[in-house]
């Protein structure tokens, strides 16, 4: 298969755990005689270095004209600023969201029991979580109208949906449900909120489509206290922009670590595949990131390109690395190993060379030397 890959690095971290998901890209290609052709293009705060704005016309072209985009990740300190008209680095994220027409945001939420030590919770809690978060993502909040006043002291925000824009998702939705455990909850504030309303109205009709679903509706109060409480009773999530983004942070806390959460964001044309994480700053040049959201990201490209097996192939190969401890610095704070030794043993073990000429001295050689 022949496929072009647009590689957005960005910011902070976001060059450094994508270079793992190209070097695996890379050993799935040979492995499986694929061809895919990567080009690199500008965005966040690195574009703003450059070109002055967060998403140049360049990248958009790129990205139009590629079968799927790879994204690291974007935001840096010195962009941070309360001023209502600065250029942010996370324009360029919204920007390729709205220009891809990116509408649904896809966030599995899997728990590996070899990091449930890390967790907060007891095991029994989390056996049998398995849920995924489809979070609509060129609409509400964040790209209504903004106001601030002259004199700063008053700004508002508008949140507006269409049907049109609660159906597409919703339909996608549906339709993951139906191949996975049948259910799906729809998160809202529809006690308060007309955009909620609509969503409840245009979801139940939809439902009625799909039988074989079960439907319930939740306020998002209450399922930020569920998905801690008993994280077992979610199969598929249907949110909006917002309340999608807190509860897939909030989610991330389930699996241990938000460093191995990937998503997919799928629109009709387009595909744009990266990891939950942002950039990182404080970690950034130290190879210390945790590439895994990454990885499993174009994992997640894979079965986008119905490439099943290669799919498998990445996920066999996270798993490998857990089982045998090699983990990074935020699941293992003095037993770690670097984000570099980490991407090059996933792409060995897609290659087919662990176990085998893989030598556990040389790696152990790539191990923090903090005790
Ligand atoms: C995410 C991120 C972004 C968002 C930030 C970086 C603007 O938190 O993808 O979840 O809020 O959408
Ligand atoms: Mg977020």
């Amino acid at each position: 298969m022949e496929k072009k890959i647009a590689i957005l690095n960005g910011d902070g971290v976001g060059p450094e755990v994508t270079a793992q998901s190209v070097k695996v890209l890379a050993a799935i290609a040979e492995a499986f005689n694929h061809q895919f052709e990567c080009k690199e293009a500008l965005v966040g705060a690195a574009a703003i270095d450059k070109t002055g704005t967060a998403l140049p016309a360049e990248t958009i072209d790129i990205c139009l004209d590629s079968d799927a985009v790879l994204f690291g990740a974007v935001g840096h300190p010195k962009y941070d600023s309360d001023t209502a008209a600065a250029i942010r680095p996370e324009q360029g994220l919204f920007g390729i969201r709205k220009a891809l027409q990116l509408y649904a945001n896809i966030r599995p939420i899997t728990t590996y029991p070899l990091l449930q030590h890390l967790l907060p919770f007891k095991p029994k809690h989390l056996e049998g979580v398995d849920c995924v978060i489809f979070r609509e993502l060129t609409g509400g909040i964040y790209f209504g109208k903004r106001h601030t006043s002259d004199d700063g002291n008053y700004a508002s925000d508008e949140t507006s949906y269409s049907r049109e824009e609660v159906e597409r998702i919703a339909h996608v939705a549906f339709q993951s449900a139906q191949k996975r455990k049948k259910k799906l909850t729809m998160v809202d504030k529809a006690n308060v909120l007309d955009t909620s309303k609509l969503w409840r109205r245009v979801v139940k009709e939809i439902a009625a489509g799909y039988a074989d679903v079960t439907v319930d509706y939740m306020y998002a109060d209450n399922a930020s206290l569920q998905i801690i409480l008993n994280p077992k009773q979610f199969d598929v999530i249907l949110t909006e922009n917002l309340i999608g983004d807190i509860l897939s942070d909030e989610a991330s806390v389930l699996v241990g670590s938000m460093g191995m959460l990937p998503s997919a964001s799928i629109g009709n044309k387009n595909a744009l595949f990266e990891p939950i994480h942002g950039s990182f700053p404080k970690a950034a040049g130290k190879d210390i990131a945790n590439p895994v959201g990454s990885i499993l990201s174009a994992a997640m490209m894979m079965d986008y390109f119905g490439l099943t097996e290669e799919a498998a192939a990445i996920r066999d190969g996270v798993e490998w690395t857990l089982q045998n401890n090699f983990v990074t610095k935020d699941i293992d704070p003095v037993n770690f190993y670097f984000t570099s030794t980490i991407g090059d043993l996933i792409a060995d073990y897609v290659s087919g060379k662990i176990p085998g000429s893989v030598k556990k001295e040389n790696i152990e050689l790539r191990k923090s030397t903090i005790i």
